[in-house]
């Protein structure tokens, strides 16, 4: 418990209704000896704050240990779920949604807030989800598999290709889904490489990070590493073209209109699934606007992969810059819906699927 959640609810109430100790203090001499932040953070096998208030998430945000829930936070190495409370006007703001931005990007996975009438006497987003919903969430969290010893590379985020000193093409991915496959791969205690194009996230603490700007210096960093993995992913967006001409000056507006001629990249998911020798167990991204299936489908084979994840960009819901998105997983005799969901649920359960299906190819 919070100082705050201490105001509404004494502990001891909590401890008589749960039958469970309770800790609320983060400098406690007796809890520390006992049970203190470190130690409780390393026993929990899941860490869910609930209610989770806009204060805590901004110090979850930021890294702030001023409180027991906080520090707790700081300390865990678990899968942690936050059921945010608050009026709906403090949800709405800004900084709320920056902060809670944040903590996805952190690996935090949310459960709610509810629509419907507050405490405050207000109506909107912002109620806590009820406790029955909240453990639903958590039994879904099936636990991970386990990926010691096992080196997976993954590619994310956008590519750009220069035009001219100052300008390029690129594309809109926001790098979202390749971080948070490297989380739950570093949590499945695999080493994950993740090879990433330009993006504002930063990468698990456990993985080794190669930045990379062009198609062309991703397909050279993946190419030079893919002896040493037994995984590769390809959820990178990699640009099919680029400026056949990347000119040294800035290019002068002249006409109405002008002409710029595009080649070919070199498909690099396509040339790790051809591998003769050292192939990895190889695994494609399918971001379509029409016919997903087929398109999916018709990839898997033509580029010779074990399995693929599809789902559909230019809607409302999912896609590129959202936070969360559905995926349908072909491999060659099956497939699997996989429902809407935050990114980093939905990462954990396509790793639980890759490592079930390369498992099953190892033991073939
Ligand atoms: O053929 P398409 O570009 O739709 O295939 C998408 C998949 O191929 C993604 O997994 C993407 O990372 C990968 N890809 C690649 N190199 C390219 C183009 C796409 O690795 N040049």
């Amino acid at each position: 418990m919070t100082p705050a959640a201490t105001e509404f609810i004494t502990p001891l109430t909590f401890q008589a209704l749960s039958g469970h100790p309770v800790h609320s203090h983060l400098l406690d001499s007796g809890e520390e000896q006992a049970m203190g932040h470190i130690s409780l953070a390393r026993w929990a096998d899941v860490l869910v704050i609930a209610p989770a208030t806009a204060n805590t998430i901004a110090k979850m945000s930021h890294g702030w240990a001023d409180d027991l829930v906080s520090a707790l936070y700081l300390a865990a190495e678990c899968p942690v779920f936050i059921a945010p409370a608050m009026n709906q006007a403090m949800w709405r703001k800004s900084a709320t949604q920056t902060n809670i931005k944040q903590c996805q990007q952190q690996g935090v996975m949310l459960i709610g807030p509810e629509q419907g009438s507050q405490a405050c006497g207000e109506i909107g987003f912002g109620r806590m989800s009820e406790p029955e919903t909240i453990c639903e969430r958590l039994l879904e969290l099936e636990p991970l598999p386990c990926l010691q010893g096992k080196k997976i590379m993954i590619t994310a985020g956008p590519t750009r290709e220069p035009l001219d000193p100052v300008r390029y093409i690129s594309n809109r991915s926001s790098g979202k889904m390749g971080y948070a496959l490297a989380r739950a791969a570093t949590d499945a205690g695999a080493q994950v490489l993740l090879v990433s194009g330009p993006t504002a996230l930063t990468p698990p603490e456990n993985s080794e990070l190669i930045a990379v700007e062009t198609a062309a210096q991703m397909y050279d960093a993946v190419m030079a590493r893919t002896a040493m993995c037994d995984v590769f992913i390809g959820a990178a967006a990699v640009a099919d073209y680029r400026p056949a001409q990347n000119v040294p000056q800035k290019i002068k507006k002249q006409d109405a209109l002008i002409s710029i001629s595009l080649e070919k990249t070199r498909d690099i998911l396509a040339e790790v699934a051809q591998l003769q020798s050292a192939r990895p167990f190889t695994v494609g991204f399918a971001a379509e606007t029409h016919a997903l299936e087929t398109y999916a489908q018709d990839k898997l084979r033509r580029k010779n992969l074990d399995m693929i994840a599809a789902n559909w960009v230019g809607r409302e819901q999912g896609g590129f810059e959202s936070e969360s998105n559905a995926l349908t997983v072909f491999w060659h005799n099956g497939c699997v819906q996989l429902a809407m969901t935050d990114k980093a649920h939905l990462a954990r359960q396509l790793i639980s699927l890759i490592a079930e299906k390369l498992n099953e190819k190892n033991t073939v």
